[in-house]
């Protein structure tokens, strides 16, 4: 068998025996490298790492094959991983940057098990957690406002958590935060607020809740990095659409970490994170200033949106259930 039938099979099942230690040996091909190097991995005594490293091997290896990729490629790739690894520090991912812009982390996402739906349908959609959520928001009381500084146009957001049978859940907690319209959520910005447009909620026996936030706005992934060095290469821009990120959580129940989108954004197409679903993006409704009664905390004479929303949970797993 030829060079060129070895190499072709490189992700095959069947692999050609190992290379021969014969002096007058044929070249070894790229099928036996790949060959010996998953042979290498039989002693795993971990069969999920044996599984993995199997694949990624083969699936590695077949990249390189099927792009024929040479020494300069090989050593930018290096250089591109290795900076990649020089940003990144205990605020900066940019490895998961890297995973969320080559659409890993959604595809993690959309494998994971899906849930089941209830009289009232499915759960609510998971989506990308991102960087930017920060554990310890404040908490904050039913209908307050997580605005601390001026950070665009005010938008309330009602709702209700329920079951996916759509009996109200109490006391289920609302972590949510968003990035003001200078395109920054506050754990980037040391101008900001430390608090600002971020909080915990709880719901009230009926499952509702109420917060004031405001709309959001598109914004770019960081971009100043490697992650955005690619995406300019490979003519690819870095916005997300405009959203507002919740953690949904409730004892007994599965916790969501999922977005509103909203549905004027005109990135929702072109996601840089593939992160749009579209069980997940809303319209916010405009409300002209002294039209109706406007919610707590928005000045008089200011137009304001709104948004209304149900989370619906699944119940926990059971451990060690079949289903
Ligand atoms: C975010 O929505 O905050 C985000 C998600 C993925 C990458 C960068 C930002
Ligand atoms: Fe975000």
């Amino acid at each position: 068998m030829g060079r060129e039938s070895d190499t072709q099979d490189v992700l095959g099942a069947s692999m050609t025996p190992s290379h021969p230690m014969e002096p007058g040996a044929e070249p070894m091909s790229a099928a036996q490298l790949t060959a010996a190097v998953i042979r290498r991995l039989d002693a795993t005594p971990d069969p999920r790492l044996r599984e993995v490293m199997t694949s990624l091997i083969r699936h590695l290896h077949g990249f390189v094959t099927d792009v024929h990729l040479n020494g300069d490629e090989w050593l930018a790739a290096i250089r591109f991983l290795t900076a990649t690894g020089q940003i990144s520090d205990d605020r900066r991912q940019e490895f998961i940057l890297l995973s969320d812009t080559l659409g890993v982390s959604m595809l993690v996402d959309v494998l994971a098990e899906p849930s089941s739906a209830g009289a009232a349908g499915f759960a609510t959609e998971s989506t990308v957690l991102g960087p930017f959520y920060a554990a310890g928001s404040p908490e904050r009381e039913y209908g307050a406002s997580i605005v601390e500084r001026p950070s665009g146009e005010l938008a309330a957001y009602t709702g209700r958590v329920t079951d996916t049978d759509g009996n109200p859940i109490a006391d289920a907690t609302l972590d949510v935060w968003q990035n003001a319209d200078d395109m920054l959520y506050a754990v980037q910005n040391p101008d900001a607020p430390p608090d600002n447009l971020r909080g915990v909620f709880r719901t009230r026996p009926d499952g509702s809740f109420a917060f004031l936030g405001v709309r959001p706005t598109d914004y770019p992934i960081p971009d100043d990095g490697p992650v955005g060095g690619l995406l300019a290469r490979t003519g690819r821009h870095p916005w997300r659409p405009a959203h507002i990120h919740v953690i949904v959580s409730a004892p007994g129940y599965q916790s969501v970490a999922t977005h509103i989108f909203d549905a004027g954004s005109k990135y929702l197409t072109s996601d840089a994170v593939f992160a749009v679903k579209a069980s997940l993006v809303r319209t916010f409704e405009r409300h002209e200033p002294g039209t109706e009664p406007v919610p707590d905390g928005v000045p008089p004479g200011e137009a304001w949106y709104s948004l209304t929303h149900e989370f619906r949970l699944s119940p926990a797993r059971v451990h060690g259930a079949s289903q």
